[in-house]
């Protein structure tokens, strides 16, 4: 399979071809993506809960996104992959986002960056111009949750909707490839897909989104809570725990190393 870029993007929801996102921390995750026919893995920082025990995606710094991204990109060479800018790492001023946006193209390979929040088209401006692809991010802001106070729908009433449209709207003019919507209402998912040329990327956002992004852990029942807009194709938290209470129990009773894993 080739590399996707950045302009086939466009082309492809042109043609009307949904576009399929999941995030990825680990070489493994991204190589079983790469190989599923997942167009684009995404180092969310949503690794911070995921991955690191985490109660949001606060602490996680450009370091750890590195570490994981690098891991990812080892994973699945040829992958379009995308690195979460993190908390702090971009709302600092435009020379500090543009420094940690080359890093994650220049030291974690990754091939664009993601930011949240729709407030400052120059900030991607700058970035589109120093070569840095972007992809906004729209609607629920995780990290936002300190100000917004839970996890919740945005865009419900009519002001707030013609914001977001607005913000999409700047995001594209200022050079994004494609905006995430997260948890926005179905309607206003449609409203915005049909008022940008550049893809939309829904999680829990509904179906006329350009495409579709869910976090791993959820989609293969990883997680301990699954939101509404995810769907569990897998139970494989449930897998893990009774293939390592199988293990525990062999050792235990002596069946495990059997004679086929030892050597002679
Ligand atoms: O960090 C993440 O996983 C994300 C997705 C929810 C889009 O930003």
């Amino acid at each position: 399979m080739g590399k996707t870029t950045v302009s086939a993007f466009a082309k492809r929801r042109g043609a009307g071809e949904k576009l399929v996102m999941i995030t990825a921390g680990s070489a493994a995750e991204s190589a079983a993506a790469y190989a599923a026919g997942i167009d684009l893995i995404l180092v969310g920082d949503s690794l911070g809960m995921t991955m690191l025990g985490y109660d949001s995606t606060l602490p996680v710094t450009m370091e750890m996104m590195l570490h994981h991204a690098a891991a990812v990109r080892r994973g699945a060479p040829d992958a379009f992959v995308i690195f979460d800018m993190p908390f702090m790492s971009y709302q600092t001023g435009i020379g500090d986002a543009v420094r940690n946006a080359g890093r994650a193209l220049q030291e974690a390979g990754s091939d664009a960056v993601k930011l949240e929040g729709g407030t400052d088209p120059e900030l991607i401006r700058q970035l589109v111009a120093s070569g840095i692809p972007v992809l906004g991010h729209l609607g629920l802001l995780p990290q936002r949750i300190q100000t917004i106070g839970a996890y919740r729908i945005v865009g419900r009433d009519e002001a707030a909707a013609e914001e977001l449209i607005a913000e999409a709207l700047a995001l594209e003019a200022a050079g994004a490839f494609a905006v995430v919507l997260e948890c926005v209402p179905e309607e206003l998912g449609r409203r915005v897909t049909e008022t940008l040329h550049i893809p939309t990327i829904g999680i829990g956002s509904g179906a006329a989104c350009s495409g579709q992004v869910q976090v791993l852990y959820d989609t293969l029942g990883l997680s301990a809570r699954t939101p509404k807009h995810a769907k569990r194709f897998a139970e494989l938290g449930e897998t893990m725990r009774a293939a390592l209470a199988a293990y525990a129990a062999e050792v235990k009773n002596g069946t495990f190393p059997a004679a086929e894993n030892t050597f002679k």
